[in-house]
């Protein structure tokens, strides 16, 4: 199958995953309705096309956090991306370094912070809060000792919410023989997967944090250690402590409501992500980028401002930008690539975006990126 758009890339990686994996990415938590939003809200914006403008020279280029992004475009964390292809997080690092953009890695990967970064770039470290602080100072060690610039602090998680699809699919809640005999059928009917990540992509565990998660005898056990692990008391001052620890800049991941932005400013954060975990937690909050513009409106002067949230074209990144966004974060979109065919095509997937934004930028007459703001939307309707 030829890929054109990242909805390719979704059909490409459901074919070769086994269910319970590809159910695991695509899926949100109850209804979906949030899920659902975080894409029909982006689609529903229009942009105002321009024309006659020279549009020869196109910047996309973007300064953040002692950083440059070749494109406003960063990889999301996502958890156990190792099983969607062997050495999961060690290719999307690679491809997103190539492509200039960060990768931030999971807390909850397959392979530990240390093999991602020895693979080139140190990525970005996102961090859950658990209630072993000791842990947690140790892994924000880890982290620094392996050189990870940013650290992304993802707070909206002192709990999961239930993803029906994942108790349906058997990857949350099936035990015994009929769990074992179910996930050995996925697997056998998906000799590709099989090859790549069961055989040759080992060990599967949870890469950073295997130390802790010993209660669990498959990789698929963590949510059950996720419930009894994260911790529901943490407040902003948590921030303190941690930044005793991470003298790098902290990127607070899961913010929708302003007053909480306004918090993260007081809590000394240096940036934000406008997120609802791609509609994974509180099922009926509102999208990504209906809550981003009144957020970049009252704190995008006092640090970044980023989203993520059903962006899944080159189009909806120029959008997100639009509406105040320094860069937005992906996180289905590389998740489906890396399922379909691993590093190459991520980075296919990539070039992809870049392409649609080149052109969303010429036909909106937005040459720089470090211009895109709302003239670059039609809100005559
Ligand atoms: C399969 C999957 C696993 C995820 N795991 C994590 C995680 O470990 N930590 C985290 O902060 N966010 C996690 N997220 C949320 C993403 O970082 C991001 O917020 C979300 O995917 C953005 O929405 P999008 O998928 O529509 O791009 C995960 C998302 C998916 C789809």
């Amino acid at each position: 199958m030829r890929t054109a758009s990242v909805s390719d890339y979704r059909e490409l990686a459901r074919r070769r995953l086994p269910n319970i994996f590809f159910e695991y990415i695509d899926g949100g938590s109850y209804a979906e309705t949030t899920l659902a939003r975080n894409v029909a809200d982006i689609e529903a914006i229009a942009l105002r096309q321009r024309v006659m403008r020279d549009m020869s020279r196109l910047d996309m280029r973007v300064e953040s956090l002692g950083q440059t992004f070749e494109m406003p475009v960063g990889l999301a964390p996502v958890g156990m991306a190792g099983m969607n292809a062997r050495r999961g997080e060690v290719q999307a690092a690679r491809a997103a370094a190539a492509a200039g953009i960060p990768f931030c890695l999971s807390s909850v990967s397959v392979c530990p912070i240390e093999e991602v970064a020895a693979a080139g770039t140190p990525p970005w470290f996102q961090l859950y809060v658990l209630k072993d602080r000791g842990f947690m100072r140790e892994l924000l060690a880890r982290a620094k000792a392996a050189g990870c610039p940013v650290l992304a602090f993802t707070v909206d998680l002192p709990t999961p919410g239930s993803r029906y699809r994942d108790i349906r699919s058997g990857f949350t809640g099936s035990s015994g023989l009929s769990g074992a005999l179910n996930t050995a059928w996925d697997g056998i009917t998906h000799p590709a997967w099989m090859w790549d990540v069961w055989v040759r992509g080992r060990p599967h565990t949870l890469g950073s944090v295997a130390s802790v998660v010993t209660d669990s005898r498959r990789v698929t056990d963590y949510l059950s250690w996720i419930a009894r692990n994260f911790d529901r008391s943490v407040t902003w001052k948590d921030l303190d402590w941690v930044r005793e620890v991470w003298d790098g800049p902290i990127v607070v991941k899961g913010v929708l409501d302003v007053e909480d932005a306004r918090d993260a400013v007081r809590a000394g954060a240096q940036g934000l992500i406008v997120s609802n975990h791609g509609g994974r937690q509180l099922d009926g909050v509102r999208s990504s980028i209906s809550a981003l513009p009144a957020i970049a409106q009252a704190v995008g002067s006092d640090l970044e401002v980023y989203m993520d949230g059903g962006i899944r074209s080159g189009l909806d990144v120029l959008k997100a930008l639009a509406l105040g966004a320094r860069a937005c974060f992906i996180g289905r979109a590389w998740a489906y690539a890396l399922g379909a065919g691993g590093e190459a095509k991520i980075a296919r997937m990539l070039a992809t975006l870049r392409a649609e934004l080149a052109v969303a930028m010429i036909l909106t007459g937005c040459a720089n990126l470090r211009d895109a703001g709302a003239e670059l939307l039609d809100r005559a309707d």
